[in-house]
C-alpha cells in the first residue's frame, strides 16, 4: 500500500513538475538531469537516492555508501568540465526535516523531498534552437521552489516555501554554483547533440 502510494506521489510530482519532456512533438528533444529523492521513513526505501538520466538513458547514480557518483553506463562519454551538483546527503536531510517539522533524527510521518536538476535542448520546426535550464524543488508530491537562472534568486511555488526562498536567497556561492552548473549544462548539451549529428 505504501509502496503504492509513494510511487503515485513521484508520479503525480514528475507530472505536475514536468516541463513537456515526454510529450512528443516534431521538434528532436533531448535533456540531461539529475533527480533526488528523499523520504522521512526509510524503514522500506533509501531515505536518500539521486540518478543522472540523459534522454532515457540513466548514466549515473549516486552510491551512499561511497558517497559518490557511480556511472551505469559503460560505454558513457563523461559530461566534460561539468561537475556533479555538490549539495551532499546532510543538506538534503536538513530540508525535508525542516519542511517535515521533525525535530529529532526520526520523522513519525512520511514526506517527500524532491529536486530535479538539468537543462533541456529542443529543436524547433524553424531550425533554432531552444535551450531551457531548470533546478525545481517538490515538497510532498507539489511544486515547492525554484531557480531562476537569471536573477539567481528563488521562486517560492508554494507557502511552504516562503522561510526557504529567505534563505536560500543569501546562499550566494551555492547559487552560483548553479548558474554555473547549469550553463555548463546547456553547453555540454548543444557540443554533445551537434557532435552526434556531424556525419562521418
Ligand atoms: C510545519 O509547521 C508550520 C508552522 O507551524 C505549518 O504551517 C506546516 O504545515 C507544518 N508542516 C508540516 C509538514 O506539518
Ligand atoms: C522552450 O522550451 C520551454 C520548455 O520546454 C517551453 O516552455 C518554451 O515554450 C519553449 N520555447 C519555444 C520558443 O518553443
Ligand atoms: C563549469 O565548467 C568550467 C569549465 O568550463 C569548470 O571549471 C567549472 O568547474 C564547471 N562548474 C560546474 C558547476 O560544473
Amino acid at each position: 500500500m505504501k509502496s503504492v502510494s509513494i510511487l503515485l506521489t513521484l508520479t503525480v510530482f514528475l507530472y505536475t513538475i514536468s516541463w513537456s519532456a515526454n510529450i512528443i512533438s516534431h521538434g528532436e528533444k533531448h535533456f540531461l538531469h539529475y533527480k533526488f529523492t528523499v523520504l522521512t521513513k526509510s524503514d522500506t526505501f533509501p531515505e536518500f537516492s539521486a540518478v543522472c538520466v540523459y534522454d532515457d538513458r540513466r548514466i549515473k547514480h549516486f552510491s551512499n555508501e561511497g558517497g559518490v557518483w557511480i556511472l551505469t553506463e559503460e560505454d558513457w562519454t563523461n559530461t566534460g568540465q561539468m561537475e556533479d551538483p555538490a549539495d551532499p546527503i546532510d543538506w538534503f536531510l536538513h530540508q525535508i526535516k525542516t519542511l517535515s517539522n521533525c525535530t529529532g533524527s526520526q520523522c513519525p510521518e512520511l514526506h517527500t523531498f524532491q529536486r530535479i536538476i538539468g537543462c533541456e535542448l529542443e529543436k524547433l520546426p524553424d531550425g533554432s534552437v531552444n535551450l531551457t535550464v531548470f533546478d525545481e524543488y517538490g515538497f510532498d508530491g507539489e511544486d515547492l521552489i525554484s531557480f531562476h537562472y537569471d536573477t539567481m534568486q528563488w521562486i517560492d511555488k508554494s507557502p511552504k516555501a516562503k522561510r526557504t526562498k529567505v534563505e536560500w536567497d543569501r546562499h550566494t556561492g551555492r547559487n552560483q554554483f548553479i548558474k554555473d552548473f547549469l550553463k555548463n549544462c546547456t553547453d555540454w548539451i548543444s557540443t554533445y547533440n551537434s557532435r552526434k549529428k556531424t556525419p562521418v
